[in-house]
């Protein structure tokens, strides 16, 4: 048997990029994902009478998606299935397709070959796992495995680029040459959307500002700026867990974040943002103020982080760093082609300003015998979607349907296949 080349015909391929903010996933030939739901669920733990009258055994009971997430349980522990862009829980991981299958794609799992996205770092190990889940569990016709750089790669339009991706838990460049990753140059740093918010919390308590989130608001009166708030709490709310709360208050710390702050076009300097105009900003519970410097200075560490609290000096790379030492780590003759195509994705890019001041610290960083280019499709949706957008045109290619991993070629040569096919 030649390898079971996969006809490729028969129903639709599906794409998942599941990362540590959403899961995004869809049919491959459309332009957008069909689902975008947070990753994270929530986890009750509910004791269950067995049927014959033994033992209570307690059984786990799961809210996934954004509406039963953001309802208030007792008890309920807010988990998340991925660690450093890698999946590490592997039931919860499941629980997020087996929702996405019926929910959102509506039909059967072995009806459609399955392309995932992986980051660039992803373990041998891990893949194979996840092989192995697809085909045995799912029974997919047909899988693949791609890394994520490369599929933004591609839906930019490019074969060759350095690929920044700042998201929810890491802000990470990724050198792309000729469709391939160059495995040993990517470099890491754990400034990106959740610091951001731990930035904001900071922020906000250094103002003595109380953010309440929106499912303790009862009801609440309209008040001038800086005044007290007057709201009234919900009653008999039930008694929650301090992951729950956390999450609770960073969903409304994002929508602080995506309205209010902004990244300064040039490095942040007090004196001279003192006079820049006032945003205001309504919380939940009515109170609201008038943001001045602070919207910029509160994201000025991603890009210059020499004021991060508690870390060692040069343990976090700022923005700009990051992108810098992956080209500096790749061979002298590729850089110029990573200069000129420096790609942006991820939520985290979207922030007012940020492309802007990339663009300058990186133009200060470029040799002079090199050409700058970053490429950032000024629409937030492919920005977030980008990965998502790169497996949904390679999976529709004719060309790619020779590539998959076909069912048949699994059960032949077992996972190892992974590795052999899956570049
Ligand atoms: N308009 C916006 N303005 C500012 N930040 C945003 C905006 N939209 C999304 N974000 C932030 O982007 C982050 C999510 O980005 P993205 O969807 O790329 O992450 P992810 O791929 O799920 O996670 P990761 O890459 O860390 O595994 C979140 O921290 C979110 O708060
Ligand atoms: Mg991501």
């Amino acid at each position: 048997m030649s390898g079971g080349v996969y006809g490729g015909d028969e129903v639709g391929a599906l794409v998942f990029d599941v990362g540590s903010h959403t899961v995004r996933a869809g049919y491959a030939g459309e332009d957008c994902p069909k689902a975008d739901f947070p990753t994270a669920i929530g986890v009750e733990m509910i004791d269950q009478m067995e049927t014959d009258g033994g033992e209570v055994k307690p059984e786990k009971k799961l809210s996934i998606d954004t509406n039963k997430l953001l309802y208030p349980k007792k008890g309920a522990e807010v988990v998340n299935c991925l660690e450093d862009g890698m999946i590490k829980d592997w039931d919860t991981f499941e629980a997020l397709l087996n929702h996405t299958y019926k929910n959102y794609i509506r039909s059967d799992s072995d009806l459609h070959p399955v392309l995932v996205t992986e980051p660039a770092w992803n373990s041998r190990e891990k893949r194979e796992k996840l092989a192995e889940l697809m085909f045995e569990k799912y029974n997919a016709p047909a899988f693949f495995v791609c890394k994520s750089p490369v599929l933004t790669a591609f839906a930019n339009g490019r074969y060759t680029g350095v690929i920044l991706d700042s998201g929810a838990t890491h802000t990470s460049a990724v050198p792309v040459h000729d469709g391939f990753v160059l495995q040993q140059s990517f470099v890491k740093s754990p400034l990106a959307g959740d610091f951001v918010l731990m930035q904001c919390r900071e922020m906000l308590k250094s103002m003595n500002i109380d953010v309440v989130p929106h499912y303790m608001v009862a009801s609440k009166e309209e008040v001038k700026v800086d005044a007290p708030a007057k709201w009234e709490k919900k009653k008999n709310l039930p008694e929650v867990t301090e992951s729950w709360k956390r999450y609770m208050l960073n969903h409304t710390l994002k929508d602080f974040a995506a309205s209010i702050l902004q990244v300064s076009d040039t490095t942040y300097n007090e004196m001279e943002c003192m006079n820049m105009a006032k945003v205001p900003y309504y919380f939940p519970n009515g109170f609201n103020h008038e943001f001045g410097p602070e919207r910029l200075s509160v994201v000025e560490n991603l890009f210059n982080p020499i004021n991060v609290r508690g870390a060692a000096p040069n343990s976090m790379l700022g923005v700009p760093h990051v992108v810098t030492s992956c080209i500096n780590m790749c061979d002298v003759d590729i850089r110029p082609g990573l200069y000129n195509s420096v790609i942006v994705t991820g939520g985290n890019t979207l922030l007012q300003g940020f492309t802007d001041r990339l663009n300058w610290e990186l133009s200060s960083k470029t040799p002079p015998t090199m050409r700058l280019k970053v490429n950032c499709t000024s629409s937030s949706v492919e920005r977030k979607y980008s990965p998502w957008i790169g497996g949904s045109i390679l999976a529709s290619l004719g060309t790619f349907q020779q590539m998959w991993i076909s069912k048949l070629e699994y059960e032949e040569g077992g996972k190892s296949c992974v590795e052999r096919k899956c570049p």
